[in-house]
């Protein structure tokens, strides 16, 4: 390998990282502190979020009705494959690496531009869709204790208020102030260094795992087999809204619930042994995930019909059918606090990932400067808040998660490829793990990835590919000059 793999980026995500960068730093590092339990821990905390909280009844409402549980099996079976992918290049190259960092070591400069801008995605729309997800329940919370904000500072400028699934008495929206309100107050948090616990980071797991138990247990009981019946609607005429293309379009929708397998490999350089670890963690965090998708996806339409679940907190509205009023709070509660860690580390990661990029000359040095005295990179953290903030305000949940599932399938694609590729390249690398199937595997996680692409709206195509188009006419303005050119 011609790139020296160890090279040391500032790398995305995780609680753990930052205490361990400070604490390093401050010369008594957490190094090497986390086994397979505490990864996996950590790839749960980075995984549940807004998809399970508020996309699946939305996927369920406008896509696949209570075909959703089917939709869940269909994505998570494609992050399977691509997982297997991960695990191989997680183990390989344990630096506290993202994709960006396995495309530049085994693709080259301009595939990891590439899906370095398509991260930006990932990360900085994610941060702002779950951020969405969060103002929902939120405003539920404020109604729950008499307080009514104008529903026009809590809609987003580009929603349609006239669009299939918006409630009957939707109004044109201003901007999405709760929304954009977190994103500003986590980034401020951000830019002063966030110095969080890994008890507290468990804690906030342990609540998020145990909300979605409770939504599982109670809702069983109160589950009516007539919603799941028909359990796929006929399709509406049109390909995407029910029907079996409503359950694929439903899968690429729901695909954002399962990002955040990835992160576990950012932990790499605090792993025990993280070539055993490393894999168990982000395979384990991902069947866990799976399954506990599938039967929140079988609860809530079996409790609640498909037809009413497009809500911004379809997960309290379950609890609440269930008659058990204290557990549609503990729902709302709960995931609030999930969501504020979710973003939090979306909003991290974007920062190290754009770190990478400015330390190979593909972004301005701006974006690689750390404050003095905060060891944070601030002004980089400043620009992505207020940008992720705005796009949180204006923009609507369904745009920006279709926007973060299309630009993190082509990225995950090319993981896959990186994988290929590198077999083919450098046999002779011993390799801790294995994804099994070489090249078959890969090659479905690639099928796979681009079927979820297809199975989304033209619009958001169009989008990726101004957005794409944008990207690269940066790299030939910028990146192809600047680049230090280290491999
Ligand atoms: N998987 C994460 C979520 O659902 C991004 O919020």
């Amino acid at each position: 390998m011609s790139q020296p793999a160890s090279k040391s980026y500032l790398n995305r995500k995780s609680v753990h990282k930052i205490i361990a960068d400070h604490a390093a730093a401050e010369g008594d590092g957490l190094k090497r502190a986390l086994g397979w339990a505490s990864l996996m821990s950590l790839g749960v905390g980075g995984i549940i979020g807004a998809g399970i909280f508020v996309l699946t009844g939305t996927a369920a409402a406008n896509y696949a009705g209570p075909g959703v549980m089917i939709s869940f099996v269909l994505s998570g079976l494609a992050c399977a494959f691509v997982a297997l992918c991960y695990a191989e290049l997680a183990a390989l190259i344990p630096v506290s690496g993202s994709t960006y960092t396995y495309t530049y070591v085994t693709l080259g400069e301009i595939f990891a531009w590439i899906i370095g801008w398509n991260l930006v995605l990932e990360y900085a729309a994610g941060a702002a869709t779950v951020a969405v997800g969060w103002g929902g329940y939120f405003n539920r919370v404020m109604q729950g204790f008499g307080i009514r904000v104008p529903p026009e500072l809590t809609t987003a400028f580009f929603a349609d208020p006239t669009a299939h699934g918006a409630p009957p008495d939707a109004v044109h929206g201003l901007f999405n102030v709760p929304a954009a309100g977190i994103v500003l107050l986590l980034t401020a948090l951000l830019v002063r260094g966030t110095t969080e616990s890994t008890l507290f980071n468990n804690v906030i797991v342990a609540i998020k795992v145990t909300v979605v138990l409770l939504v599982i247990i109670v809702g069983a009981a109160h589950v009516d087999g007539a919603n799941w019946s028909p359990l796929i609607p006929d399709n509406a005429g049109e390909f995407g809204t029910y029907g079996w293309s409503g359950v694929v379009r439903g899968a690429s929708v729901v695909f954002f619930a399962y990002i955040g397998f990835d992160s576990v490999s950012t932990a790499a350089q605090e792993a025990h042994n993280p070539q055993r670890d490393v894999p168990i963690g982000i395979i384990g965090s991902l069947i866990i995930c799976t399954i506990l998708y599938i039967a929140v996806a079988a609860v809530a339409t079996g409790v609640v019909n498909y037809k009413e679940l497009g809500v911004p907190d379809p997960m309290a509205l379950v609890m609440d059918r269930t008659g058990v009023s204290w557990l549609a709070w503990a729902v709302k509660l709960g995931a609030l606090a999930g969501l504020t860690t979710a973003i939090l580390v979306l909003l991290y990661g974007q920062t190290r990932i754009f770190f990478a990029m400015a330390h190979d000359g593909l972004l301005p040095p701006i974006f690689a400067r750390l404050h003095s005295e905060w060891r944070t990179p601030a002004v980089s953290q400043i620009l992505v808040g207020v940008v992720v903030a705005l796009a949180a305000g204006l923009l609507p949940l369904d745009i920006l998660g279709e926007m973060v599932s299309i630009g993190t399938l082509a990225a995950f694609a090319l993981v896959c490829m990186a994988v290929i590729r590198l077999r083919k390249m450098h046999p002779e690398l011993s390799r801790p793990f294995r994804a099994p199937g070489i090249p078959w595997l890969p090659i479905a996680g690639i099928l796979s990835c681009f079927a979820l692409m297809v199975a989304l709206p033209l619009d958001t195509w169009l989008r990726l590919l101004i957005w794409t188009g944008v990207g690269v006419g940066i790299y030939l303005v910028y990146g192809l000059k600047h680049a230090k050119r280290l491999n």
